[in-house]
């Protein structure tokens, strides 16, 4: 990572925290920082980040596998919203999340325990649910696509093979 680089991770988990504490060091020239809050929160996240980043130049909003812990379509896209509403023209949104097409029974057993209980509760949304995270920026390429296909080159055995989470980068004009 360039050292000057300036990268604020947002988590609720407490154990994250403890984690985070250890290794996030940040280079005299940059500065990294922890804040644990909720997704369900942007106003917190970003009251507590821009203590670090400076908000009125672009600035990346990397949202990995967290969206699904938000299992309302309208919340997540609202909360998505507020967030990216607060970054200047030329920002970027990372968004990456899991899926159910690649192998549906595969996706449909584990929402089947998941609402025994029995595994991690998180929603799984199809490419076209991920992608209106997107409305109103601009896809790079090669766009949505499963995160083993992003900008990836074939090789003597062909495109590496789908995996059910998709991501895209999109910048916000
Ligand atoms: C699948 S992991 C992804 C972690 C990381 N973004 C990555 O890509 O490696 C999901 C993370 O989201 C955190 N999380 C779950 N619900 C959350 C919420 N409501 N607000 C903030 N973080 C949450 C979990 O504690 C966990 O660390």
């Amino acid at each position: 990572m360039d050292p000057t680089s300036r990268v604020v991770y947002v988590d609720n988990d407490p154990l994250v925290l403890v984690h985070a504490q250890a290794l996030l060091t940040s280079d005299p020239r940059g500065a990294c920082d922890y804040i644990e809050a909720d997704v369900r929160d942007p106003g917190t996240i970003l009251e507590y980040a821009s203590r670090t980043l400076d908000l009125s130049r672009p600035t990346a909003l990397m949202l990995l596998g967290v969206m699904g812990t938000v299992f309302a379509d309208d919340e997540a896209y609202r909360l998505v919203r507020e967030l990216l509403g607060a970054l200047s023209p030329g920002s970027y949104l990372v968004f990456e999340d899991g899926t159910n097409i690649v192998k549906p029974d595969a996706a449909a057993e584990a929402e089947r325990l998941r609402d025994k209980g029995e595994v991690y509760d998180y929603r799984l949304r199809t490419p076209e649910e991920i992608a209106r995270f997107f409305d109103g920026l601009e896809l790079v390429e090669p766009g949505l696509v499963s995160v083993s296909r992003w900008q990836v080159e074939s090789d003597v055995f062909g495109l590496p093979p789908e995996v059910d989470a998709f991501c895209g980068v999109a910048r916000k004009p």
